[in-house]
């Protein structure tokens, strides 16, 4: 048993079939990579885990729990983070304080961006950002406007903010997508280095197959909502059908 189990999910747009019975089980402090071309229903079975959208059919389990029809913030509470395809963080407020808003949502329930105002009286959340931010190696960027940030310290600071909830299972949506190369190899160091040092268990849609393999420990491979194959990366890496579908080679 999986700590992530989806079983049977199907999500239709109208009469496009996003996702068609799809299955995956992630196993608990593993690696899971699910991977395939573009509109294959990555990023909706991915919804499907958060809360962000309902699937037709099927089940989502984690932990032992359903996740579906729960709010994402009840769903962030039962331990699961996702990191966006698109970065989400506020670029005109500094490093420092988009840190603290998971923080203050965590201990709050709910969050209000005045909150920052009052930035004197929350010297503990602050700290616990600090602290966070130089687990991160982002402390000298604390200051800066986010939206200065490179691609790459966007997405570290995406994570951190992510991981300051002590989630169980990271979701990432391409986090190295459109990042120059220095900065994808820093991205696959970071999460290698989080993979390491925490109980976590990271599920990672990804395009980019060096960060894949350097990375992963089981891969899904999807194709037009539903999984091909799921295997070892040695395995994924030879399999006919991969090459075909996923790659465009006949085998
Ligand atoms: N809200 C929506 N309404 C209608 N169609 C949608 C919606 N979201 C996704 N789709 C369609 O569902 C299919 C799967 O989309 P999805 O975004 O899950 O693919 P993906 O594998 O994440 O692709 P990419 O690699 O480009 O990010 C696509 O054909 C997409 O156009
Ligand atoms: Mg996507």
């Amino acid at each position: 048993m999986g700590i992530l189990e989806v079983k049977n999910v199907s999500k239709n747009f109208g009469g496009l079939k996003a996702l068609s019975d799809v299955n995956l089980s992630v196993r608990e402090n593993t690696v899971h990579a699910i991977i395939g071309p573009n509109g294959a229903g990555k990023s909706t079975l991915l919804n499907c885990l958060v809360g962000k959208l309902i699937p037709d059919t099927g089940s989502v389990m984690f932990d032992g729990q359903s996740v579906l029809g729960r709010h994402p913030y009840e769903i962030n509470q039962m331990g699961i983070s996702r990191v966006f395809q698109t970065p989400e963080i506020f670029g005109d407020l500094t490093v420092l304080e988009n840190m603290m808003i998971p923080i203050l949502a965590k201990r709050d329930g709910t969050f209000e961006l005045n909150a920052l105002t009052s930035i004197g009286s929350q010297k503990d959340v602050i700290e616990r950002a600090e602290h966070m931010l130089e687990e991160m190696s982002m402390a000298d960027k604390r200051h800066f406007h986010s939206g200065s940030l490179s691609r790459g310290d966007k997405r570290r600071l995406e994570i951190a903010m992510c991981l300051s909830q002590e989630p169980r299972l990271l979701l990432l949506d391409e986090p190295t997508a459109g990042m120059a190369r220095a900065d994808t190899n820093n991205t696959i160091d970071l999460l290698k280095q989080i993979k390491e040092e925490r109980d976590i268990t990271i599920a990672i849609i990804e395009h980019d197959m060096h960060v894949v393999f350097s990375l992963a420990e089981r891969i899904t491979v999807l194709a037009q909502g539903t999984p091909l194959v799921e295997d070892t990366p040695e395995n994924i890496k030879g399999h006919p059908k991969v090459r075909e579908a996923y790659l465009g080679e006949s085998a």
